[in-house]
């Protein structure tokens, strides 16, 4: 259960979250998409603890070390080699040597980086360096991930082939899923349920059930209602930045 019940959330003065409530829904993946500086990140860092909502509350039951962090950033460690970085994410786990080292292996062949593993984050692509950020939050088979921007960096064909693993993973673990994107399309492919944010200071839009949709009304019609939905905000923010 993961619940925001009227969360506002402030940097100094600044509100950037305004009495935001929603309702994400277990084993099911729910996608956020809303214009840049809307606060997508800041909800993820509310989730996983590192801030506190200025009020309103959180309400979960996912204890904190089932919960797997997918940074927009890759936060890879760079004096720790590919396979060292996935074995972060097993650092609070139990369990033999053997046991991590079989679920470091699958996690490096889940995003096609087993030839790599010995080399380190300067060595690597942006791509790769977000596959690596990726294995190391799967690695634990985490009750709650949360991605952010995941696949921003990987080339279209990656991405393919990513989306279609991550379809098979999160059908084999029950596990619910946050994705913050940007991409239409990364909600077609794969979200249950997307939020749609406001500029900042952020309220939710509209939540719109994906799948019902699409078979309703297909994706070109979900395109346009998100858009429909999102342009004003995204002009908005857009002319904010540019005067
Ligand atoms: N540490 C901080 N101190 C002050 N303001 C911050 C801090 N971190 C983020 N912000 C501000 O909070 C707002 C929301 O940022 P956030 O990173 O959550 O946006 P986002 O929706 O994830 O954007 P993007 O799509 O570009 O990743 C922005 O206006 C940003 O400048
Ligand atoms: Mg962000």
């Amino acid at each position: 259960m993961l619940e925001f019940r009227d969360v506002t959330f402030s940097y100094s003065d600044a509100d950037i979250i305004k009495k935001l409530s929603l309702n994400f829904v277990n084993n099911r993946v729910t996608a956020i998409v809303g214009p840049s500086g809307c606060g997508k990140s800041t909800i993820f860092k509310l989730i996983s603890g590192l801030i506190k909502p200025s009020s309103g509350g959180i309400k979960t039951d996912f204890y904190r070390d089932a919960i797997s962090y997918v940074f927009q950033d890759y936060r890879l460690l760079p004096w720790f080699n590919v396979y060292e970085n996935i074995a972060v994410g097993l650092a609070r786990s139990g369990g033999s040597r053997s046991d991590k080292d079989g679920l470091i292996n699958s996690a490096l062949c889940l995003v096609n980086m087993s030839s790599c593993s010995a080399m380190y984050p300067f060595q690597l692509s942006g791509g790769m360096q977000q596959r690596v950020g990726l294995a190391r939050a799967l690695v634990s088979k985490p009750e709650l991930l949360l991605m952010d921007e995941p696949f921003s960096a990987v080339d279209g064909q990656t991405r393919q082939l990513l989306v279609e693993e991550f379809k098979q993973l999160k059908d084999e673990l029950s596990m619910t899923t946050l994705i913050a994107t940007h991409q239409f399309q990364d909600v077609i492919d794969l979200a249950d349920q997307v939020v749609l944010l406001s500029s900042s200071p952020s309220t939710c839009l509209k939540v719109i059930n994906v799948q019902s949709y699409i078979e309703h009304s297909g994706e070109r019609a979900l395109c346009d209602e998100m858009w429909k939905t999102l342009k004003s905000h995204v002009d908005s923010t857009f002319k904010h930045v540019t005067t």
